[in-house]
């Protein structure tokens, strides 16, 4: 393999949307407080609002097992069972021995009776019934023996899916088109027609029989949901007239769901899921400032969010006609008013959306109350009665936030078993406070409200926030305003069962400097250099995974600490693998993260690009303690003057193969993605994202320079062409999977 230089697909995840330079939380505070003229009396009752009772006064108690920190689930693993998996470059997955592994659901697969199967050669039809592509984040929903909804469900269920993207160059979705596709302007509408149709959801009935797990062409409960679907929008945001689009004048419809990267599972058995790098498909040219004029604040707002005037698209979507499912990629104020054109349309992206997987007469809901960002997963809390719902969720863009949604209604265990889940939905998630994460130095944090209750965000003078809905679309602004910590990209989160304590994967990121705007810190602690075929690569490169432990979910202080620093197994062992990673355990850009809700089992996916010299993407398992079971370290960096910068930070305990060890590599170019599982814990469903995605485009006919063929040449459909799959594991001995 050679070094690449990056993909069309980096170029649009790795978005640096985040200019501001923001100063610490407490001088903030001060001066805003003392320009509205607050008497100490006020200031004390203003950041009691801002930073929650208990915040003042320190928050010893943070690191004992609360509300959420439950009891340990029964059949939880204290050791993993199998031998780990060497690194690995071949084109195949690798699983330890005494595992199975199958494909059982690829792109293009047919989801109707009727639908042909999938001849992978480009000139396939009917894409609304087929799954799409770039499959990535994923959930399973039980099913009884006789086909109903039964959250206990082992050998029968639903996934769903999100199709993250498409794997592309120049404009195209290559491998979807029999010659590669157009890679100029205007896109053919025939062309876009396919592309848009193999992004968004889908729903999959899957079954076990005697030989192994399968999709079932015919289940009434497949579907798809792509970014054409008419969608809700739900919660504060609703019916605002940053929301006003030609197909909804009322601003309380949308259409569509799109790069829907991590998700979730309620407490009520509904699926949620992420809308991630939406903005790139907007168009906006380069007048658009200009029209909108100086008075419109959301020439600031589109600047935030990756679209300053000028910025193309993605695929060219709005150039393949006058119908109006193509026109709305165009993001300027053509028109007279907002009624009229799409200036905001991209406003009804960049949500947490939420579908009943079980229940396809419903409308997908935009839950506009968790904020609007490059939304990752949502990692709920475990739900007691008489307390409100918690969601931790991340922006995944270099330097963006962690977030924290809580509901303002308490939760009533009678709304497990609902049979109108998303009505739980409306009642949990339409209403409550989101907040934003400030790290302190000494190990200790902050979860700041993100409402008008907080004078910082309501007397904001950068940017004018009106209302809650405001904050709910113009959500990185008002983090912004409080000064929340710039993170190294935050992906997936979970809460471990053991303990309520919540990870969150930082994948990598190549902004964070010594010093800066994204100077290092104690949460985000490491800049080094590493090397890759000669190529050097800086700052945090290989990422690192964090912890945060309350007494209560829904608390507003918290302690933390690294549960581990991801690293190549040689690299330095005071500045760069400070967690003594092995060869068994070693490992770049931690991504998807799950808890097994059966073993406890923290299971890590990684989507890498700066360890694939040595080893394909891979996914790991981990049995993590607590935060606070490390300890302090002091990282020193000397400055071009030859001055000294130290930086303290807390690291967990030493890594060790014993607690956790690689149990899968994937095949070439992939990202290992998706993980849920069956409630026993005996079959795991992965997604194997995008292999074979730097093949050249104009190689699209020649197999022989596919960088991968998988998952053909692991028997699975026709064609030769590299195809996103879900695949399942099951142990030989019929065991829990890591036992
Ligand atoms: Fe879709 Fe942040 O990965
Ligand atoms: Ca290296
Ligand atoms: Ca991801
Ligand atoms: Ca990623």
């Amino acid at each position: 393999m050679t070094d690449k230089t990056p993909s069309t697909r980096d170029i649009f995840n790795n978005e640096d949307s985040n200019k501001t330079n923001n100063p610490h939380i407490d001088q903030i505070m001060s001066a805003r407080l003392k320009r509205r003229g607050l008497l100490l009396g006020g200031m004390g009752a203003a950041a009691t609002t801002l930073l929650g009772a208990g915040a003042l006064s320190g928050c010893a108690t943070a690191s004992t097992a609360g509300a959420g920190g439950a009891a340990a689930a029964s059949g939880v693993l204290d050791t993993l069972g199998f031998a780990a998996v060497p690194k690995s470059l071949a084109d195949k997955v690798i699983v330890p021995a005494g595992y199975d592994v199958q494909v059982i659901y690829a792109l293009g697969d047919p989801l109707k009776p009727g639908v042909t199967p999938f001849k992978n050669d480009g000139t396939d039809t009917d894409w609304d019934w087929r799954a799409g592509d770039h499959h990535d984040g994923m959930e399973y929903f039980g099913l009884d023996a006789n086909g109903q909804p039964s959250a206990n469900g082992t050998k029968r269920g639903l996934l769903a899916v999100n199709h993250e993207a498409t794997t592309d160059q120049k404009l195209s979705s290559f491998f979807i088109h029999a010659n590669g596709g157009t890679s100029t302007l205007p896109r053919p509408a025939a062309e876009v027609d396919k592309e848009l149709s193999i992004h968004g959801l889908s729903v999959v009935e899957v079954q076990a029989t005697a030989g192994g797990w399968s999709y079932l062409q015919a289940s009434r409960y497949n579907r798809r949901i792509t970014p054409t679907t008419e969608v809700m929008i739900s919660g504060p945001a609703k019916g605002s007239e940053y929301l006003i689009t030609k197909f909804s004048p009322d601003a309380t419809r949308a259409r569509g769901t799109l790069n829907n990267c991590g998700t979730g599972k309620t407490p009520w058995g509904t699926f949620v899921s992420g809308e991630e790098n939406w903005f790139g498909y907007f168009h906006r040219d380069a007048k658009d400032d200009e029209r909108r004029g100086k008075k419109d604040k959301q020439v600031a707002a589109l600047i935030r969010y990756g679209r300053p005037a000028g910025a193309a698209s993605r695929h060219g979507w709005e150039s393949a006609g006058s119908e109006d499912k193509y026109v709305r990629w165009n993001n300027g104020a053509v028109a007279a008013s907002s009624r009229a054109d799409y200036r905001n349309e991209m406003n009804t992206f960049g949500y947490v959306v939420e579908m009943d997987a079980y229940d396809g007469s419903q409308l997908v809901r935009k839950r506009t109350g968790l904020g609007r960002f490059a939304h990752e997963s949502v990692s709920f809390a475990k739900p007691v009665a008489g307390q409100p719902i918690v969601a931790y969720m991340g922006d995944d863009s270099r330097g963006e936030y962690m977030y924290k949604f809580v509901s303002a209604a308490k939760w009533n265990p009678a709304d497990a078993n609902a049979s109108n889940r998303l009505a739980v939905g409306d009642k949990y998630l339409d209403k409550g406070t989101l907040y934003v994460a400030s790290f302190k130095d000494d190990g200790t944090g902050q979860w700041i409200e993100l409402s008008m209750n907080n004078p910082i965000v309501a007397a904001n003078p950068d940017f004018e926030f009106k209302s809650d809905a405001d904050i709910a679309i113009f959500t990185r602004l008002a983090a912004d305003a409080v000064s929340a910590t710039k993170m190294d990209r935050p992906e997936w989160g979970g809460v471990n069962p053991r303990t309520g304590d919540f990870y969150m994967s930082l994948t990598n990121n190549s902004n964070r400097t010594v010093d800066g705007d994204m100077g290092a810190d104690a949460a985000n602690p490491r800049v080094y250099s590493d090397m890759k075929n000669g190529k050097e690569s800086k700052g945090n490169v290989n990422g690192h995974i964090i912890r945060v432990a309350q007494a209560n979910p829904a608390d507003t202080a918290f302690k933390w600490d690294i549960y581990l620093f991801a690293a190549e197994a040689d690299a330095d062992k005071s500045t760069v693998n400070l967690s003594n990673l092995t060869d068994e355990n070693d490992m770049s850009a931690p991504d998807g993260l799950a808890f097994s809700a059966a073993t406890g089992v923290c299971w890590i996916q990684t989507d890498d690009s700066a360890y694939t010299d040595k080893t394909n993407c891979m996914l790991l398992a981990g049995i993590p303690g607590k935060v606070g079971d490390g300890s302090k370290k002091t990282l020193r960096y000397k400055r071009p003057d030859g001055s000294e910068k130290r930086v303290d930070t807390y690291v967990g305990k030493s890594q060790s193969p014993d607690i956790l060890k690689r149990f899968l590599v994937g095949p070439v170019d992939c990202e290992i993605t998706g993980l849920c599982e069956t409630p026993d814990g005996k079959a795991m469903f992965i997604n194997i994202q995008h292999p074979g995605e730097n093949t050249p485009m104009a190689e699209v006919g020649n197999p022989a320079k596919y960088t991968s063929q998988w998952p053909a040449n692991a028997g699975y459909g026709a064609g030769k062409r590299p195809r996103s799959a879900t695949i399942v594991i099951t142990k030989k001995d019929g065991g829990v999977i890591g036992s």
